[in-house]
């Protein structure tokens, strides 16, 4: 059961067929959800509206790889096209992980769909889930990448390959008893302000921040809870007015947090939605016609007696995203 770089990037080519369908201004599912043994993860959108996700197939569609992964989880553009995403062997059946198999890959998606270059920038031996990534500075190729059992975020230099644990505090850790298999740190972002780094904690249900220092990437400051009670908060984005749109997984919802009020309104699926079994990521569009429209994914319960299959969902979120 592996999941490669490729597989993940044929995925966009099949998704690229959607954008015309992604016009009509209604929820999208796509195609893909036909297929029950796909379960979906993190999302990048690209420059030219394709959806880049990374997911894992049963069985593997593409077997006898030289090098290989069972789980892709985070992916960030740090410029144009030049995307890096984070590997491991974490098994998506009984999630327990195998530490020190973590790996950043470079992929060149600038030749797209005719040359696809993809090269290992780091190995993590110190690592067990390498979960979300943010761009903290493309100029100096720095994206902060957190670690969801070791409950810290790495700082990474892409273009050198060299890293480091820039955070770690009692936000970003395991709470007190979590056992072997739970995840904490989840879902990284920091907005353009550039002050901030803002993360989501699973087992915790939280969305904190903390000050950065803008050139190393270290805590500037004490962190904080943003957002509480949010049950198995997974990746999120932030809007312009630091409005929280995320996923909860094991609720099966997309819900929006009021960056002033902190109020939490439900945009789709509930706690007894096989729709929107097992939500799990979200970004925003980046074209002129879908721009404040939110992509989102479910993993649809992979392997589990009522999976329903990955499926990706467009929802139209009106004025309720400053983008
Ligand atoms: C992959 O490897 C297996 C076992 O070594 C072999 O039986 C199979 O034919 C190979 N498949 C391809 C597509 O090369
Ligand atoms: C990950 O698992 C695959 C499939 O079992 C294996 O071939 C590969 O060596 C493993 N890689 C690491 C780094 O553990
Ligand atoms: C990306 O690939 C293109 C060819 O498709 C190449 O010209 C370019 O130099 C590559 N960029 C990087 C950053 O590797
Ligand atoms: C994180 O901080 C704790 C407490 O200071 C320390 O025990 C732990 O080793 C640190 N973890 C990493 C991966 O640096
Ligand atoms: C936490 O969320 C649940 C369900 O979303 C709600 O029933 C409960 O009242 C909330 N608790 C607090 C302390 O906000
Ligand atoms: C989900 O199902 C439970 C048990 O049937 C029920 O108590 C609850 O109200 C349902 N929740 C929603 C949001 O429909």
């Amino acid at each position: 059961m592996r999941l490669s770089f490729l597989a993940s990037l044929i995925l966009s080519t099949a998704l690229g067929g959607l954008r015309a369908a992604a016009s009509d201004r209604t929820k999208m599912s796509s195609s893909i959800t036909s297929t029950p043994s796909i379960s979906l993860e993190n999302l990048a959108v690209r420059h030219t509206g394709e959806i880049i996700v990374g997911f894992r197939q049963w069985p593997d569609p593409l077997p006898n790889r030289t090098k290989s992964y069972i789980d892709i989880h985070g992916i960030v553009e740090v410029a144009q096209d030049q995307f890096y995403v984070t590997c491991g062997n974490l098994s998506l059946v009984t999630h327990i992980d195998v530490p020190g198999s973590p790996s950043v890959f470079h992929v060149n998606m600038t030749g797209f769909p005719e040359h696809l270059e993809v090269n290992e920038v780091a190995h993590f031996p110190e690592a067990r889930i390498l979960n979300g990534m943010t761009l903290l500075s493309e100029e100096k190729g720095l994206v902060y990448i957190a670690d969801s059992r070791v409950g810290v975020v790495n700082l990474l230099n892409v273009y050198t390959g060299e890293f480091f644990v820039a955070i770690n505090n009692s936000l970003t850790n395991q709470p007190p008893g979590a056992d072997e298999i739970s995840n904490c740190v989840h879902g990284v972002h920091v907005p353009k302000s550039n002050k901030y780094l803002y993360f989501s904690n699973f087992a915790q249900g939280i969305i904190a921040r903390v000050l950065i220092h803008p050139d190393t990437g270290l805590a500037a400051g004490e962190p904080e809870i943003i957002k509480s009670n949010l049950t198995t908060v997974e990746d999120f984005v932030l809007d312009k007015d630091l409005n929280i749109f995320t996923a909860l997984f094991v609720t099966n919802e997309f819900v929006r947090v009021d960056g002033k009020t902190g109020e939490v309104l439900v945009l789709a699926g509930n706690e007894n939605s096989t729709e929107y079994k097992w939500a799990a990521s979200v970004r925003f569009g980046r074209l002129a016609s879908d721009k404040g429209d939110l992509y989102a994914t479910i993993n649809g319960g992979f392997l589990e007696p009522d999976n329903v299959g990955g499926a990706l969902f467009r929802i139209d979120l009106g004025e309720l995203a400053v983008v």
